[in-house]
C-alpha cells in the first residue's frame, strides 16, 4: 500500500484523519522518527501548511501532507486564526478557549468559522486543498469529544457543539473533513493512474 506521512503531532487531528483515509498507509511523525517541533512562522494557513509539509518532505523524502487550521471569530477580526494553537501565549487548549470567551464577552456577533488548508507534497510537487465550516461560539463549554475550541463551537444547522457530536458527524461537515475529502479524491485519481 502507498505510504503517506501526516505532518502533525496533534493526536486529535491524527484521530480524525485516520478515520477518513483507508486506502493509504498513514504514517505519523513518530513512525518516521521526526521528533523536533515544526515551526509555523507565517501569517497565512497556506504558508504554514506548506512550511510544515516541506520540512517533513526534506526530512524523509516521502509523500506527506500537513494541515494548518484555526478558528476565525468574526467579531475579533478573524482572530485567533493562524494563532489558534497558542492564542493565550501557551499551547494550552483550555487557556486559548477561555481567552476567546473573554474577548467575546458582551459582543452581539458570536459567529465564527473554522478553516483548514492542506498542503500535500506528492512526488515532490505541492498541491493545496481547503475547507471551511461556519458556526457560532457559545458562552459556556458543552461536551467532551473533539479538541481545541470544539466545546464552544456549534456548526451551522446543528444544536450540539463539535465536542458533543459524534466524530463521523464532525468529519462530514468540518473544515478538515472537507479539505481531506478533496485531497482523498485527488489521491484516488493519482493512484488509479498507476
Ligand atoms: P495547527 O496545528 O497550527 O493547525 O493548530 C490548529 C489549532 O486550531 C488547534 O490547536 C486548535 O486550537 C484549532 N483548531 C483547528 N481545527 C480545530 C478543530 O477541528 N477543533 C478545534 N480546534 C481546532
Amino acid at each position: 500500500m502507498e505510504e503517506l506521512v501526516i505532518a502533525s503531532n496533534n493526536q486529535g487531528k491524527i484521530r480524525e484523519i485516520r478515520a477518513m483515509v483507508s486506502n493509504l498507509s498513514l504514517l505519523s511523525l513518530m513512525d518516521i522518527g521526526f521528533m523536533d517541533e515544526i515551526l509555523e512562522p507565517f501569517h497565512t494557513f497556506e504558508e504554514n501548511a506548506a512550511a510544515k509539509a516541506r520540512a517533513i518532505y526534506r526530512f524523509c523524502q516521502k509523500n506527506v501532507f500537513a494541515d494548518d487550521s484555526g478558528l476565525c471569530v468574526h467579531a475579533l477580526g478573524n482572530a485567533p486564526g493562524v494563532d489558534s494553537a497558542h492564542y493565550s501565549g501557551e499551547r494550552d487548549d483550555e487557556k486559548n478557549l477561555q481567552k476567546v470567551l473573554e474577548r467575546l464577552a458582551g459582543k452581539p456577533d458570536r459567529t465564527a468559522h473554522y478553516k483548514a488548508v492542506i498542503c500535500l507534497v506528492w512526488n515532490g510537487k505541492s498541491y493545496y486543498f481547503e475547507g471551511t465550516c461556519m458556526g457560532t461560539i457559545l458562552e459556556e463549554k458543552r461536551g467532551d469529544k473533539g479538541f481545541g475550541y470544539d466545546p464552544v463551537f456549534v456548526p451551522e444547522g446543528y444544536e450540539q457543539t463539535f465536542a458533543e457530536l459524534p466524530l463521523e458527524v464532525k468529519n462530514n461537515i468540518s473544515h478538515r473533513g472537507k479539505a481531506m475529502r478533496k485531497m482523498v479524491a485527488f489521491l484516488e485519481e493519482q493512484l488509479q493512474k498507476k
